[in-house]
């Protein structure tokens, strides 16, 4: 428990041993399950609660922080487990608790503490609450980075609540930025955690930045990571998440063609089928990308951060080979909807490589050009003139 204001306290959990987060994310810097508790004179609220893994320890550092007092209320500003995870057990130690959240958060707390008789007290967006001399305003912020968030703001004291934006999976003994020991670790770690849970959703992390525009913001604390504060890292987190989610300016359409190849026909078809887009776009950022030769993680960003793009695989054992599946799995679902995408290939008898890369690209909704482009194995000057003009109508096809 760690007291950051007379009547703001700290109750998080440090977690440094923790290795890999929502299965998703590597946490080479461990993490913290912040959690924090407001007194005002005539109520006092608990801000989140903790992961259910330290239930037990939780408990002790919002009795040291609740000094004696029942909280009224548990502010609810996210419902995934590692903040909402202690509720149940709240619920029995403090029976009169009122949990205060919004709709969407509601329903899925009927669902992770599987009661109807939930004490529920629901806000709309920009509604307040009163602890006498403190005062909690809500604002809704869906997918930042559930449907459900929202920010709580204590304006007597001009501090945010935001629930995990802002957050990074980082833990050192002390709780504030001024307190950071290694900071280009947790700079690292800052990144990587935008990228990982904010980065789908750059349209609403605009949109949730323009919902705090108004409000004077002295001291940020996150769900996870340091708080920070107003002359040490607060302006930089804040700059940090406008610049990265600003929509980039583009000039050349980039087309990336990714692919593999055992004996080179493959490849080959990805030369001619490039000749055919650069016939199209001239200026067009369309790189041949042997996926056995690239790195994995830098190839997902490529993937991602394509206007186009086409995956060149051979049939190997009736499949396309691990390299390609590699490649989708770090596709960024949410935004290749809709993407325009084309798949290409060399096979040798049964020629199931590209059909099943092409299902996998409806599974994620691309957008589909034609039917994949199949060769029997060592392209001829005619197969190499076709694929040209494959490269040239999908290029066309998206013009
Ligand atoms: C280990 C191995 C397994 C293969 N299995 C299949 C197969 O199941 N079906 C098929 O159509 N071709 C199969 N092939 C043939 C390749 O798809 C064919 O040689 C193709 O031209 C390779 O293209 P690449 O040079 O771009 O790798 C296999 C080739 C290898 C080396
Ligand atoms: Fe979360
Ligand atoms: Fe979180």
């Amino acid at each position: 428990m760690k007291r950051l204001s007379e009547r703001v306290f700290s109750t998080g959990i440090l977690n440094p041993n923790l290795r890999v987060f929502d299965v998703i994310m590597r946490t080479e810097f461990g993490t913290s399950y912040n959690s924090y508790v407001v007194r005002g004179s005539e109520a006092t609220a608990v801000i989140d609660s903790a992961h259910p893994r330290f239930a037990a320890l939780y408990a002790e550092e919002l009795e040291a922080a609740l000094g004696g007092a029942a909280p009224a209320y548990l502010i609810v500003n996210h419902t995934e487990p590692d903040h909402s995870g202690c509720i149940a057990q709240m619920l029995e130690r403090w029976p009169a608790l009122t949990i205060v959240t919004n709709s969407v958060a509601a329903k899925n707390l009927r669902n992770i503490v599987n009661r109807d008789d939930l004490p529920l007290h629901i806000v709309q967006d920009g509604a307040s609450l009163s602890l006498g001399d403190r005062t909690l305003l809500f604002r809704l912020a869906p997918f930042l980075h559930w449907p459900d968030t929202m920010f709580t703001y204590l304006p007597e004291e001009q501090t945010l609540f935001p629930c995990d934006v802002f957050g990074c999976h980082y833990c050192e003994p002390g709780v504030l930025d001024t307190h950071i020991a290694y900071p280009a670790d947790y700079e690292t770690s800052l990144r990587y955690y935008y990228d990982c849970i904010f980065g789908p959703f750059p349209g609403f992390v605009q949109k949730g930045l323009a919902k705090l525009a108004d409000w004077e913001i002295q001291r940020i604390c996150p769900s996870h990571g340091p708080v920070l504060t107003k002359g040490c890292r607060l302006e930089a987190a804040l700059s940090a998440y406008a610049a990265w989610s600003a929509p980039e300016p583009r000039n050349a359409k980039r087309i990336p063609l990714f692919y593999c190849t055992a004996y080179g026909n493959t490849r080959r078809l990805a030369q001619a089928i490039r000749n055919g887009i650069l016939s199209i776009f001239p200026d067009a950022d369309a790189p041949l990308l042997d996926l056995s030769d690239e790195d994995p993680d830098a190839m997902g960003q490529r993937l991602n951060e394509s206007d186009a793009f086409l995956l060149g695989t051979p049939t190997i054992n009736r499949d396309a080979p691990p390299p390609l599946w590699n490649l989708l799995a770090r596709a960024d679902a949410v935004n290749l909807a809709k993407r325009p995408a084309a798949v290409f290939g060399s096979f040798g008898w049964s020629g199931e490589g590209p059909g099943h890369i092409a299902l996998r690209l409806q599974m994620l909704k691309c957008a589909a050009f034609a039917e994949p482009h199949r060769v029997c194995l060592v392209p001829s000057a005619a197969d190499l003139e076709a694929a040209r003009d494959f490269g040239a109508a999908f290029a066309a096809a998206i013009k």
